[in-house]
């Protein structure tokens, strides 16, 4: 029995791919490398958290093929938000819940278990720019209006967060475990909302996937900061093999 995860399947069977760079490369018939991992790896027993961007579609009828390729996964599957996720309003999770119940479980203000461990989650939000380089590739501003609407979607996400996890806190549960579609931080940040909460509510590791490409694989935090262990996992930094988050 294991808890696994991974982020950004980005599948495509029934809508339009908007990011070409998806066909090549790690990403050449990702759907098939991905099933045929899970089916080595993953056990029914199993839980696969499934880290946001999940589908191109832009509503759920043009992601029901996706969900039934997630479906077919073998053992019990969790979903996250992810910025590209337009079948997902926050607000119709509970819709969501009830239209997948017993085949997928969708992680948004509320909160799951593994063991004795809470699967707290919600989608983030971190400024990701644009930065204005100089010569030397080294950051000399940036894009003020777009961080202040990024300002207002962290709060607005932060606070999710802390209802999810004060919701598994007043259930007795010591152990927590955060999953965020946006990295913790960005570039230009050591820790944020995201790293405090982690710290304040003593959570044993952040999860993370949305940094594509080996230009931001390493944007923001990875292995122990203040204790918490963060990770990665977007699906072409794994290579399409989900990480073992806990035996
Ligand atoms: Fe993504
Ligand atoms: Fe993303």
């Amino acid at each position: 029995m294991a808890l696994y995860a991974i982020g950004d399947l980005h599948l495509h069977f029934q809508s339009v791919l908007k990011a070409p760079g998806q066909r090549h490369g790690v990403w050449r018939n990702h759907e098939e490398k991905f099933r045929k991992n899970c089916m080595k790896m993953i056990t029914e027993d199993d839980t696969l958290v499934l880290v946001g961007d999940h589908s191109w579609g832009k509503n759920l009828s043009e992601c029901e093929l996706d969900m039934q390729y997630i479906m077919d996964l073998p053992g019990r599957k969790i979903l996250t938000r992810g910025n590209h996720d337009m079948f997902w309003d926050a607000k119709k999770t509970k819709a969501l819940n009830e239209k997948f119940a017993g085949k997928l479980e969708f992680l948004q203000g509320n909160y799951y278990t593994y063991k004795d461990i809470a699967l707290v989650g919600t989608k983030g939000c971190t400024f990701e720019g644009p930065f204005y380089l100089n010569r030397r590739g080294q950051i000399v501003g940036w894009d003020e209006d777009a961080e202040e609407h990024s300002k207002k979607l962290v709060a607005r996400e932060a606070a999710r967060l802390r209802e999810s996890l004060e919701a598994a806190r007043a259930d007795g549960y010591q152990k927590i475990i955060i999953f965020l579609h946006y990295p913790p931080t960005n570039i230009l940040e050591k820790e944020s909302v995201f790293t405090r909460m982690a710290e304040e509510f003593r959570a044993q590791q952040v999860i993370y996937a949305h940094s594509h490409g080996d230009s931001r694989f390493y944007d923001s935090i990875m292995g122990v900061y203040h204790g918490i262990s963060y990770s990665l996992v977007s699906g072409d930094f794994l290579k399409w093999r989900p990480m073992k988050v806990v035996e």
